[in-house]
This record gives structure tokens, sequence and C-alpha cells, in this order.
């Protein structure tokens, strides 16, 4: 077929064009899925308008971080579901200057005054509507600090430069994408949304009418917040007029977060965790979040098999990765909890322990969730979320995720502030043995305590290849996270696949409990048919995670953003 083609083509191109086109990047022009390709630097993330300031800044000699900064605040104006002032995340930062990676925890704490018990009621039961949609289910807010952190260590511009932007997005407004129009209509967010009267005011009309794609979203009082930080910093959010307002919803309406909270609020400063995966040097997010972890523990053990014969999306390769899931998720619930708080074992990503954990699976048999147990790793010894990606001209990358926690958060808006708060505490486990919103279930490594930072599952990630960074990448999707990130990266270490097609093929999912098999569509009837017979018990997903993806090689940047969420979007300066 190859052969046929190039027939073809060499009929009507000269084989001295050819040459000459040799110094362009190299990509598969058969391919059904193009990335977007640049030498100048490249923004992705998960509305494009938000991707186009990062990019200004860029061409304006920003660096990756200043970019990172700006797309950020962006998202918050743009992206209300997943980007955030009022939420947290991390930010893996590559400095092509100093070769080093590092790791900037940025995600929630609890306030001081929450205990354990905080999400049960009178009978000792798990309550949801605590847990996730009042104020208690908040965090105390990282987002601010965290960026502005990584733009007074790493970043070159001033912070004055990079929100100004977002101020003009929130004042003056922005059009409103059919994505965003979709989801502020379906019933359950416009239930939540409109019965919080902040919320109504910022995202609906008057009389809690919806805003049309294509008509103009101004949010006044957010630009009032984001002049606040832009004139005082973020002392404006832990000390300031913000924090006054924080603290007066929190006392009014039955929330923990207290000033003193506010004002103790820190970033950590983290050393990635590492890996290795034929030939390739994984960097990712270590505990706050379970992400880079368990990215590279079940890389460790999926070494061992033939991924890459067996092929994409055949039944043999799903089933090995159901089965190296289910045990890095038994491993998760046991095991991971706030570093600070709890001595998460090093050794879940030795090689020598997933070879340990590769002993009881059958290349054939599926094993019940209910024979898969927390493995024994060697201890420690010592020492609706939205992701971006940029890689600029100097070298540098940042992959960045954070999030409210659900899509929009809580759903409660602190009134004045235009900002939705955060419902990460939903993120700890309340109860062993009770799920929490994703299903995860959690141990005294997670349990809730004071000051402690609820465990995630974000796993911003960069990937390097003869030590240079490779992949820059990350995704929205809750528990789904990990694996979502973990099967980009096989597309493109394992399959061959361009950063395109890697972000775009279908995706599945499992997580030891509950036990089900999520599938994306396109596997095909008689991939899925084959599960079945194995015991697996499918459950059809329309989409999981939002991957948005740079790929770096030979001169230049490939980039990729997801369709499962429209409106993201690729930009170069
Ligand atoms: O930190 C976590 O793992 C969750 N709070 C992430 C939530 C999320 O990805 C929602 N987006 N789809």
């Amino acid at each position: 077929m190859f052969k046929i083609f190039f027939i073809f083509l060499s009929s009507f191109v000269s084989f001295s064009t050819l040459a000459a086109e040799s110094s362009f990047p190299i990509i598969d022009y058969q391919s059904i899925h193009h990335p977007h390709i640049s030498n100048t630097g490249m923004v992705v993330s998960q509305r494009k308008v938000a991707s186009q300031v990062g990019s200004d800044i860029l061409g304006k000699g920003g660096n990756a971080v200043d970019a990172a900064v700006a797309t950020a605040l962006a998202l918050a104006v743009v992206l209300p579901r997943a980007g955030n002032l009022g939420g947290g995340g991390f930010m893996m930062v590559y400095l092509e200057s100093l070769d080093k990676t590092i790791a900037i925890d940025y995600r929630e704490k609890a306030p001081a005054a929450a205990h354990r018990d905080l999400f049960l009621d009178e009978n000792g039961n798990y309550d949801k509507q605590k847990a996730q949609f009042s104020l208690l289910s908040a965090g105390v807010p990282g987002s601010v600090a965290g960026l502005y952190y990584a733009l007074t260590k790493y970043g070159t511009m001033s912070w004055k430069e990079v929100i100004a932007p977002s101020i003009l997005l929130a004042e003056k407004g922005f059009v409103v994408p059919h994505d965003l129009a979709n989801t502020l209509s379906f019933s359950t967010y416009r239930k939540r949304l409109t019965s919080n009267p902040a919320a109504a005011k910022s995202f609906y009309k008057k009389n809690k009418d919806l805003y049309s794609a294509g008509e103009i979203l101004r949010q006044p009082d957010l630009a009032w917040t984001l002049k606040q930080l832009s004139k005082h910093g973020p002392d404006a959010f832990y000390k300031g007029a913000i924090a006054k307002k924080i603290v007066k919803e929190m006392k009014k309406n039955g929330g923990l977060i207290t000033a003193d909270d506010l004002e103790n609020y820190v970033v950590a400063e983290r050393v990635p965790v590492k890996g290795t995966y034929k030939g390739f040097d994984i960097v990712s997010m270590p505990p706050s979040s379970s992400g880079g972890i368990h990215l590279i523990q079940m890389l460790n053990m999926l070494e061992s098999y033939s991924i890459k014969e067996m092929g994409f999306g055949s039944a043999d390769t799903i089933h090995i990765l159901a089965e190296v899931m289910k045990r890095a998720y038994a491993d998760r619930s046991k095991y991971l909890g706030d570093s600070d708080f709890y001595n998460v074992p090093s050794g879940l990503i030795s090689k020598e322990y997933a070879k340990e954990l590769n002993k009881n699976i059958s290349l054939k048999n599926r094993t019940p969730s209910n024979q898969v147990y927390a493995g024994n790793p060697l201890p420690y010894e010592s020492p609706d979320t939205t992701h971006f990606s940029i890689m600029d001209s100097f070298g540098n990358a940042v992959a960045n995720t954070y999030t409210l926690n659900f899509s929009y958060g809580s759903g409660i808006v602190i009134p004045g502030t235009g900002m939705l708060i955060n419902n990460e505490m939903d993120d700890f486990s309340s109860k062993p043995g009770t799920p929490n919103g994703y299903g995860l279930l959690g141990s005294e490594a997670n349990s809730i305590e004071g000051n402690k930072r609820p465990l995630s599952s974000m796993t911003p990630t960069i990937i390097f290849k003869d030590k240079k960074p490779y992949l820059v990448f990350g995704s929205p999707g809750g528990s789904r996270i990990i694996t979502t990130v973990l099967q980009v990266a096989l597309n493109v270490m394992t399959h061959g696949m361009n950063i395109a097609q890697a972000v775009n093929s279908p995706r599945i999912h499992h997580q030891w409990l509950p036990e089900v098999l999520m599938i994306e569509e396109g596997f095909g009837a008689d991939t899925e048919a084959l599960l079945e017979q194995r015991g697996y018990r499918l459950y059809p997903s329309r989409t999981m995670g939002s991957v948005q993806a740079i790929l770096n090689k030979d001169g230049y940047f490939y980039g990729a953003a997801d369709p499962r969420r429209p409106s993201a979007g690729v930009v170069s300066p």
C-alpha cells in the first residue's frame, strides 16, 4: 500500500524536491491525526484563547514559566469549570539552564480545624452533601500562591505583566464557546450554580437565564479580584481584601477556613519522582499527588510485556493494562497520602517491586479485584481539572494541572470575588471503605487532618529522551488521570504514534474497585467480546481525560489538544 502510494507520489514530485524537503520536520503526512508544528515555542491548553495569552507572552520574550502563569490566570477567567483562583494544583518546570526539573505543589490544604470525621453524619455515615457541595468541602486554595511562587522564582516577567490579559478577559468579557454554554445548561450544574446567588450572578443572566454560544460573558467581580491581585500580589488573597471576603463567607455559611489558615498557606517545592521505561526517563509529580508514583509503578510493570507486539487496542494489551492498573490502584488505596504527614513507601516505584507484582498476573486470565490486594513495597527509606503544556525556544518546559476538583468545584462563588471555591476536601478518604466522588477508596494515609493536603491523582509529567524534554503532558479526569497519562505515554514510547494520534486514540480505565473496565468507543466489538469472555464487565465511557501535549523532536514542537473537550487549542508565537 505504502509502495503504491510512493510510486504515485514520485510520478508527481521529483526526488530532488523530496530531498530538499527533508530539512522539514519529519511527520507522516498520511496520518489521519495531525499535530500542530512549530519551532518558536508552543502553548497547548483546554481553551484556545488562553493558549493565545500564553503564546503572546512567549512572543514578547517571556519564558515557559511566564507563559504558564499567564495561561493559568487566563483559564481562571475563560474556563470557569476548572481554571481557577479558588483551587490548587501542581506544576512541573524543566529549566534548561540548570538541567533540572522542579515540582511545585500548590495543592489546597485542609483548614486547621478539619478532623477525620468531618464528613460523617450523626450515624457515622459519609455525608456527600457536606463533603462535596458545602463550604466545608473547601480546602485552603493554593493557586494564587503557587503561580506567584513559580513566576517570582523561575519566571522573568513581572506579576502585573502576566496578569494583565486576564483582567481584560474578565472585564471586557470573552466570547462564550459552545462547550461553556453547554455545560452551564446541564441540569446538575445549572441547579447547583443558580442556587448560589453569587455563582448565579457570575455565570447566568438576570433571572438565571443561560448564555448562548457566541455571546459575551463579562465577570466584573472576578475582574475586581484580579485587579486586587495585580496591585497587592498574593497578599490580597491571603491577608487583604480578598481574604476578608473569603473569611466572611466561611463564618456566615459554616465553612472552616479562617484568616490564619489563609495566612499560613505555603507552597511546597518538591523533588519529582523519577523512573525509566525502555530508554526514556519519566519525571512526574510526587505526593501530595499519587499520579507520578503510580505512573512509574505501572510503566515498571508494563516494561516486562511485549505490548508493541500485542498491538494497540488488542484484547491482550487491554487485559495486561487492566491487570497492572488494578494492582496500582489497590496500592494507592493503602499507601498514598500527603508525604508531609505520612511516609509513602518509596519501594512502590522500584523495578524489583514491579517484578514481584507481575508474578501474579496471568497473560490470559483475569484476576478478580477481590483477589488483588495492596502489595508489600519496601518502606520509606529517607528521603474538573485542567492541564496545559508549554515549551519555549530556550529549551524550558512546563506541565501544569490544576483544579477545583469537580467541574465548577463546590458550585459556590465567594460573594464579591466572582471566584468559585474548590471542593477538594472530598479527595480525602472520609471513611475507610467508603468511596469518594471518583469511587476511590483510601485509608489512614489519606485521612483528614488539619493542614494536610488531600491526595490527588493529577499527573503533570515530562518524559525525557537523550536527556532532553521529549514529551510534556497531563490530563484532567479524576481517578482516570493516571491511566490516561499512562496510555498516552505508551502510545508514544511503545506504539510509536505521532502525538495527535497518541492523544486522540481511545482509552480504557480500571481502578481495582469498582470492578469494571471503563472503555471508550473505538476498540471494536470483537475486542470487547474477547474481553467479556475473560470476565471483564465493560462500562462504556463517552470520554476519559483531556490531554494537552507537546512532543519535542528534531528541533520542532508537535502539539496536540485533546478533541474530547472542545475549544482546546495549540498556539505558537
Ligand atoms: O486531584 C484530583 O485527583 C482530583 N481533584 C481531580 C479532579 C478532576 O480531574 C476533575 N476533572 N475531570
